[in-house]
């Protein structure tokens, strides 16, 4: 995910944060969008989650990249165009980069400027004749790719960091669908996926000892307090996640601790103690599970590079 570090000042944006909310919390059972999670101190949570020991995605992904750079690199070809999807600071693009025969373009989409404006800079720096064009979009939004001046051998969507995990699977089939069309006739797909593991691994990353985890969730709750007016108290609210082996997947969810009620305008929601709200799916895929569904997409399996536990995967897929 990228860090966008975003609170929301469009007037537009804080409406549709509302709808959201009211629509999350009056269905059944209670939801709240986890792309929510990422105002600026949800941001800098998320940053310290991927520092934590308990969390292995981080860490095993830019281990695949480091070990098996080259062979990802031969794998995508020489004279590439790179679309980088929610990015962040740029270290997974970096190695990558490093790695790639004579890059020509890199196009990192970004929903946060400043960020984007820095690692473009930084980017520029280190690879003086790649051609780095960001575009500042969400990338969940249509978006238009810029024109480069270079010619490329062909376009590489590169998505890392396992937030494919945070769609359903319909809705990742159809986003990628969307890259299917972003990579465009003979292209490609890099994208990081967690794999399906022991349970007692996975609910450890998502129930860290330091709590940072149990932060970044009760987050989600201050947030809402503070741009659409609610009166949550976080010390009422629980963090919990829970591996669903069934589904392959994270449930995150807030529970109520107490009896109570809260306002937000002139609506009320009760909760009952131990009522819970989902906040979020994470999903853990089987390597074939996963090619399955970029299959429907419209990407045909090419490699996967995984570490030496099989925690994590790098899978390439081409447009088929
Ligand atoms: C961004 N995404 C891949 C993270 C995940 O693991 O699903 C978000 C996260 N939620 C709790 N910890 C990390």
């Amino acid at each position: 995910m990228s860090s966008s570090g975003k609170s929301i000042v469009d007037l537009a944006e804080r409406r549709a944060f509302r709808e959201d909310v009211i629509t999350g919390l009056t269905s059944t059972p209670r939801t709240l969008p986890c792309k929510y999670f990422y105002d600026a101190r949800g941001a800098e949570l998320f940053q310290k989650i991927c520092e934590l020991p308990e969390y292995y995605i981080t860490r095993t992904e830019l281990g695949i990249l480091r070990l098996r750079g080259a062979e990802i690199a031969a794998a995508l070809g020489p004279d590439i165009e790179l679309i980088g999807l929610g990015t962040g600071a740029g270290t997974k693009t970096r190695i990558l980069l490093e790695e790639l025969r004579s890059p020509r373009v890199y196009v990192p989409i970004d929903i946060s400027k400043e960020q984007l404006a820095n690692s473009s800079a930084r980017f520029r720096k280190t690879f003086p004749s790649l051609e780095v064009l960001p575009v500042a979009a969400d990338y969940l939004e249509p978006f238009e790719l810029p024109l480069p001046r270079k010619i490329s051998a062909r376009s590489v969507v590169y998505f890392p960091g396992s937030t494919i995990g945070n769609f359903e699977p319909a809705a990742a089939v159809e986003f990628m669908e969307r890259l299917v069309d972003l990579a465009g006739e003979g292209g490609g797909l890099l994208i990081g996926v967690d794999l399906q593991k022991d349970r007692r691994i996975i609910e450890a990353a998502y129930n860290d000892s330091a709590g940072v985890t149990a932060e970044f969730n009760l987050n989600l709750l201050d947030r809402i307090n503070g741009e659409v007016g609610a009166d949550f108290r976080l010390t009422d609210w629980e963090h919990r996640a829970v591996y669903n082996e069934n589904a392959g997947r994270i449930e995150m969810y807030l529970v109520s601790g107490t009896d109570q009620t809260v306002h937000m305008e002139d609506r009320q929601f009760h909760f009952p103690a131990g009522e819970k709200i989902l906040t979020e799916h994470s999903y853990k895929h089987t390597p074939e599970g996963f090619a399955v569904l970029a299959r429907k997409a419209g990407f045909d399996f090419q490699k996967l590079w995984t570490d030496d536990a099989r925690l994590f995967g790098v899978f390439y897929f081409t447009v088929a």
